[in-house]
C-alpha cells in the first residue's frame, strides 16, 4: 500500500466525470488499498478515486469515531436510489478543498447500490452522516465539489484563495 498525492481545487482533473469500473480485480483492490491509506493519512473520512487522479467510479470511506475500531467501506460503481425528500444540513469539508468548511443541504436518507471490495453487489440504507458523506463522494464521480452547492460568491472566494496558496507554494 502507498500514499498517493491528493489533487486540490481548482485542478481541472477534479471536474472529470469518472468512468465505471469493468472488473473488481487485484489491480482495483490495490487502488482501493492505496486510497484508504491516503485517506487515513490525510486524515479524512471519504475519498473518491479522482482525488488521487484516477477517473474511476470508486469511493472509500470510514466514519468510525476516533476511539472506535477502523471501519473501512469500499464502493465501486455506486448508484444512489430513492433519495428522501427531507433534507439534512451538515458542515462539510473536502481533502481537495483544504481548510474550508461550510454547510451543505442534501437528502437526509438514501439507498446506495454498489459493488464491494470483492465485487459483490450490495445495497446499503444510509442516513445522517453516512448519507451526506456518500452523496458528497458521489458528487466527485460527476466532477462536482461541495463548494458547487454554495453561493457563487463563496465558491469564487474559496477558489481564489486556493489558487493564491498554490502560486505561493510553487514559488517557494
Ligand atoms: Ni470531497
Amino acid at each position: 500500500m502507498s500514499i498517493r498525492p491528493i489533487i486540490t481545487a481548482p485542478d481541472p482533473r477534479l471536474r472529470q466525470v469518472s468512468k465505471p469500473v469493468e472488473t473488481v480485480d487485484d489491480e482495483l483492490r490495490a487502488l482501493m488499498d492505496d486510497m484508504l491509506e491516503t485517506m487515513y493519512d490525510a486524515p479524512g473520512i471519504g475519498l473518491a478515486a479522482i482525488q488521487v487522479g484516477v477517473p474511476l467510479r470508486v469511493i472509500v470511506m470510514d466514519l468510525a469515531g476516533k476511539d472506535e475500531e477502523p471501519a473501512p467501506q469500499f464502493f465501486v460503481n455506486p448508484e444512489i436510489l430513492d433519495p428522501s425528500e427531507d433534507m439534512n444540513v451538515y458542515e462539510e469539508g473536502c481533502l481537495s478543498v483544504p481548510e474550508y468548511f461550510d454547510e451543505v443541504e442534501r437528502p437526509a436518507r438514501c439507498r446506495v447500490k454498489y459493488l464491494d471490495y470483492d465485487g459483490a453487489e450490495q445495497i446499503l440504507e444510509a442516513d445522517d452522516l453516512l448519507a451526506t458523506c456518500i452523496q458528497h463522494e458521489m458528487d466527485h464521480l460527476e466532477g462536482v465539489l461541495f463548494i458547487d452547492h454554495l453561493s457563487r460568491l463563496k465558491r469564487e472566494r474559496v477558489l481564489k484563495k486556493l489558487k493564491k496558496e498554490q502560486r505561493l507554494a510553487a514559488a517557494s
